[in-house]
């Protein structure tokens, strides 16, 4: 059985806690939060001890994996400790604010042999699972081009009721480093070639209470010819599907978030949806989607095969190192 801390007990604690109860090889030890009541209320539902101090439940608890759930600038902080201490991490998204600091943890974990994994659930989407399958098997051909876009609703309480969202210094970014990240991954993922050209457009234009971008489009060029545009605001009425296409040699492709639609050259199709796996993650939000227990169960077994996680922090800096450039290229002040 391995053993399993959580670091951070906020909204997105409940994806990670009710996934390491539903697998059968790992156990919840031991939460923590500085937030006392939120560490409380995690503990009592889940039967195990609280922490307030994320030092102090590595040190008595000697977790096998702890899972770091915190605000963005505490992830390679935390994330740092835990492998240095020489347990196994599995670290929400982004995996740092600067690129260097995501680097240097994917170092340490490799000297020190251990498991460092980012959560990017949205590849384990039944739809992104179908398209990349169809870019590996060659039925696709490559990606020549492809756009996302993202028009979602965060009222000016999303950022005035968090102690960390909508700052440079904590959250690094918003729309782009928040909540674009999931699909420029996908759209990357997709690609999976080198970016050699960035050019981006930050802005904030609907939320004068915070200081960070609200929304974003951009130009990537990558070094196979690929093309990638996006645009991503959070100034529309309500949370819309992401939509990500694509242009490929032999098809088209269509992804609105819980759909795919693959047209070949030929006049043949394939589609599919992303459904939940039956768990009910009491207070989760539709569009995180249903898929953090299946990179969770890939990181488990990753640790107890001794092999890489699926999306390891290697794996994880080919988005984190876009994001950055992202951020270089369009932050406006
Ligand atoms: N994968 C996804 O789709 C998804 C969705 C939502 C959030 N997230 C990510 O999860 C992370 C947390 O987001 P959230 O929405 O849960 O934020 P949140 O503010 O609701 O929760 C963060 C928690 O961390 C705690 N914390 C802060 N400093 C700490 C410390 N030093 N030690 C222990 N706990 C500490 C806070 O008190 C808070 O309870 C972020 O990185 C966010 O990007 C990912």
């Amino acid at each position: 059985m391995l053993k399993v801390g959580i670091i951070g007990c906020g909204s997105i604690f409940t994806m990670h806690a009710t996934s390491c109860d539903h697998l059968e090889n790992a156990k919840l030890i031991g939460v923590c939060d500085i937030k006392k009541e939120r560490a409380d209320a995690a503990a009592q539902k889940y039967n195990v001890p609280a922490y307030y101090d994320y030092k102090e439940l590595i040190e008595r608890e000697r977790p096998d994996i702890v899972h770091v759930c915190v605000p963005h600038y505490l992830h390679p902080i935390i994330s740092r400790y835990a492998l240095e201490q020489g347990v196994n991490v599995l670290c929400e998204k982004p995996m740092s604010i600067r690129y260097e600091d995501g680097l240097e943890n994917v170092r340490i974990a490799k000297e020190k042999g251990l498991k460092y994994g980012i959560i990017f659930q949205c590849r384990y989407n039944n739809t992104s699972k179908l398209v990349k399958e169809n870019l590996e098997n060659g039925k696709l051909g490559k990606v020549i081009s492809a756009r996302v876009v993202l028009t979602w609703c965060k009222p000016d309480s999303y950022y005035s009721l968090s102690d960390w969202k909508g700052t440079w210094d904590k959250e690094g970014g918003g729309v782009i480093i928040d909540q674009a990240i999931h699909s420029l991954d996908l759209a990357n993922w997709f690609i999976n070639d080198e970016p050699i050209e960035v050019q981006a457009h930050l802005s904030n234009r609907g939320h004068s209470i915070m200081e960070v971008d609200d929304t974003g489009e951009g130009f990537i060029r990558y070094k196979n010819g690929a093309t990638l545009s996006f645009w991503a605001m959070n100034n529309y009425g309500c949370d819309d599907p992401i939509e990500i296409r694509l242009l490929c040699e032999k098809g088209k492709v269509v992804m609105s978030y819980d759909d795919a639609l693959i047209t070949f050259n030929d006049g043949t199709a394939l589609s599919t949806a992303t459904q939940n796996d039956g768990i009910d993650y009491e207070g989760g939000k539709d569009y995180w989607g249903f898929q953090h227990i299946r990179q969770i169960n890939d990181f488990y077994h990753a640790v107890e095969e001794n092999r890489q996680p699926q999306i390891s922090g290697e794996e994880a800096l080919k988005i984190q190192k876009l994001i950055c450039e992202i951020y270089e290229k369009g932050r406006w002040n």
